[in-house]
C-alpha cells in the first residue's frame, strides 16, 4: 500500500524550482491567509472534467488546452481574457464542426503564473540577480527589488485568478459562447486575414445547421449546449506553498482536491518520481497532467502512471508529450507501445511548442509555425500507425495580434518579430496561427474518425 498522503507531505521531499523566500514569517502568514480564502473551483467541477477526459481517453472526444505561457499582472484586463477565451472557442468550433468530435476546452488561465527556469540566476553586465520565475513569485524587471521573491504576490495571483474565473464563467454560461454568435467571435484583426475568411465559411455552415435544427424543434431551450459551454482552467502546479494552501477536503466525497484550478499538471523539470511535486499531486482528486519531454526515462513514465493513477482510471492522467519536430517520430512510438503493453489508461496530448523553441540572431526567443504543425502532423501519424487515440493538443496562444512565432498565413518573418513581441515568457501563436492550426488538426482528426468508423463498421 502507498504511504499515507497529507497535504504537507511534499515538504519532506526534494522540491525543484522553488523560490527562496527571505522572510519565512511573511510566507507563513500568506499561507494562512490563502488557507482561509474560498476555493477557486469546486471539487464537483474537477470531477466533471475528469469524466470528460475519460471520454477523451476512450477515443470519444478531443482535448483542447491552451493559453498564455505565463499570465502577468501587467496584462490583466477583461479584453485579454475575452480574446484568449474567444480564440479557444473558435478553435473548438473548427474542431467540433470540422471533425464532428466533442471538444473538451481547458484554458491555461486563472493561475498560470509560476515558471521553471533553466538557471536560478541571471547576469547582465556583470550584475547577478535571481531569475524571473513568474509574477506570482517575483517581478520581471531587472533590479534587486523586483527580483526578490515576495510571498504577497501569491495573494495577488489568487485575486487575479478569482476575477479571471469569474469572467470566464460569465462568458461560458452567460450568452457569449452561444453558437448563434459564432460569427461575432471573429471580429478584430482575424476578420481580414485568410484564416478569417475560412472561419467565416465554417460559421456560415454552422448558422445553416442551427437554423435547420431550430426548424426541427432543437432550440437552445431543449439543447442548452447551443447556448453555453463547459470551460475549465488549468496551470502548472509549480509553486507548492500556493497549491497546498488551496487544497481542501471535498464535503461530498471526503477526498482532497486542489481548488486552485480544475486540472493541474507537473512540468517536464519537476516530474522526478521521488520529488515534491509528484508527492503533492498524487493525493488530490483533480485530473492531472504530466509533461513528457525527450529526457524522460521510460521507467519513470510507467512509475508516474503507478503513483499518480494507481487505480488506472480513465481521465485521471494526461500525458502531455513535447518531443519536438522531428524527434516525436522516433521518441513517441516506444512510449505509446509501453503504455499499451502495460494496459495503462491515459489521455495522450501533444504540446508542439516547448521542444520547438529557438533563438534568432537578433535575440528573440521564437518558434516556427511550420515545426509546430510538423510535430502535430507526426503526432497524428504515430497514433494512426499504433492504433491509439491522438487525444488532444496543448498550445501556448493569445487572442492578440502578436508577432512572436515565425510563419503561418500572415507570413510573419524573423525581421517582423519585433513589431509586436509582447510575451513575458515563451512565444505564443496569435489568433490567426491558432485558428490555422485548428483547421489542420480538424482535418487530421476527421481522417482518424473516418478510419475508425470504417474499421468498426
Ligand atoms: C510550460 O508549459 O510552460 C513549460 C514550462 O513546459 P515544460 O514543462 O514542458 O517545459
Ligand atoms: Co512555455
Amino acid at each position: 500500500m502507498a504511504n499515507p498522503w497529507t497535504p504537507e507531505g511534499w515538504r519532506l521531499r526534494p522540491a525543484q524550482h522553488q523560490p527562496v523566500y527571505a522572510d519565512q514569517e511573511k510566507l507563513a502568514a500568506v499561507e494562512r491567509q490563502l488557507c482561509a480564502y474560498p476555493p477557486l473551483v469546486f471539487a464537483g467541477e474537477a470531477r466533471q472534467l475528469r469524466q470528460a477526459l475519460a471520454n477523451v481517453a476512450d477515443g470519444r472526444a478531443f482535448l483542447l488546452q491552451g493559453g498564455d505561457c505565463a499570465e502577468s499582472f501587467a496584462d490583466f484586463a477583461a479584453n485579454n481574457i475575452r480574446d484568449t477565451f474567444r480564440v479557444i472557442l473558435q478553435m473548438a468550433v473548427v474542431l467540433t464542426f470540422g471533425a464532428a468530435c466533442p471538444v473538451v476546452k481547458v484554458g491555461r488561465m486563472g493561475g498560470q503564473f509560476a515558471k521553471p527556469r533553466s538557471l536560478p540566476t541571471e547576469t547582465i553586465d556583470g550584475v547577478t540577480l535571481p531569475a524571473y520565475r513568474g509574477d506570482m513569485i517575483n517581478g520581471a524587471a531587472f533590479n534587486p527589488a523586483d527580483r526578490e521573491p515576495d510571498p504577497a504576490r501569491m495573494v495577488q495571483a489568487y485575486n487575479q485568478s478569482a476575477a479571471t474565473l469569474n469572467l470566464l464563467r460569465a462568458f461560458s454560461q452567460g450568452g457569449y459562447a452561444d453558437l448563434h454568435k459564432v460569427h461575432q467571435w471573429t471580429l478584430g484583426f482575424l476578420a481580414g486575414s485568410p484564416q478569417g475568411e475560412r472561419y467565416r465559411d465554417l460559421a456560415d455552415r454552422i448558422g445553416e445547421t442551427l437554423a435547420f435544427m431550430e426548424a426541427c424543434g432543437l432550440t437552445s431551450d431543449v439543447v442548452p449546449q447551443i447556448r453555453e459551454t463547459a470551460f475549465f482552467t488549468s496551470h502548472e502546479a509549480l509553486l507548492l506553498p500556493y497549491e497546498q494552501s488551496l487544497t481542501r477536503v471535498d464535503s461530498t466525497t471526503g477526498k482532497w482536491y486542489c481548488c486552485s484550478a480544475h486540472m493541474l499538471w507537473i512540468g517536464d523539470r519537476t516530474r522526478q518520481v521521488d520529488g515534491a511535486h509528484v508527492e503533492f499531486l498524487r493525493g488530490v482528486g483533480n485530473p492531472l497532467g504530466v509533461k513528457v519531454g525527450p529526457s524522460a526515462p521510460m521507467d519513470d513514465i510507467l512509475r508516474l502512471c503507478d503513483i499518480l493513477n494507481p487505480d488506472n482510471e480513465a481521465g485521471r492522467l494526461t500525458l502531455i508529450v513535447r518531443m519536438g519536430d522531428p524527434e516525436v517520430e522516433t521518441k513517441l512510438p516506444p512510449i505509446i507501445q509501453a503504455i499499451q503493453r502495460e494496459g495503462r489508461k491515459v489521455v495522450w496530448t501533444c504540446d508542439p511548442m516547448h521542444a520547438n523553441t529557438m533563438k534568432t540572431d537578433s535575440g528573440f526567443k521564437t518558434r516556427s509555425f511550420e515545426r509546430v504543425l510538423n510535430e502535430v502532423r507526426s503526432y497524428f501519424a504515430v497514433h494512426r500507425a499504433l492504433g491509439s487515440h491522438p487525444g488532444g493538443i496543448h498550445i501556448e496562444l493569445t487572442g492578440q495580434d502578436v508577432t512572436e512565432c515565425i510563419g503561418g498565413a500572415q507570413d510573419i518573418t524573423e525581421a517582423r518579430l519585433g513589431d509586436r513581441y509582447e510575451t513575458f515568457c515563451d512565444p505564443r501563436l496569435n489568433a490567426s496561427q491558432a485558428v490555422e492550426l485548428a483547421f489542420q488538426v480538424a482535418e487530421a482528426l476527421k481522417m482518424e474518425r473516418d478510419r475508425s468508423t470504417t474499421v468498426t463498421a
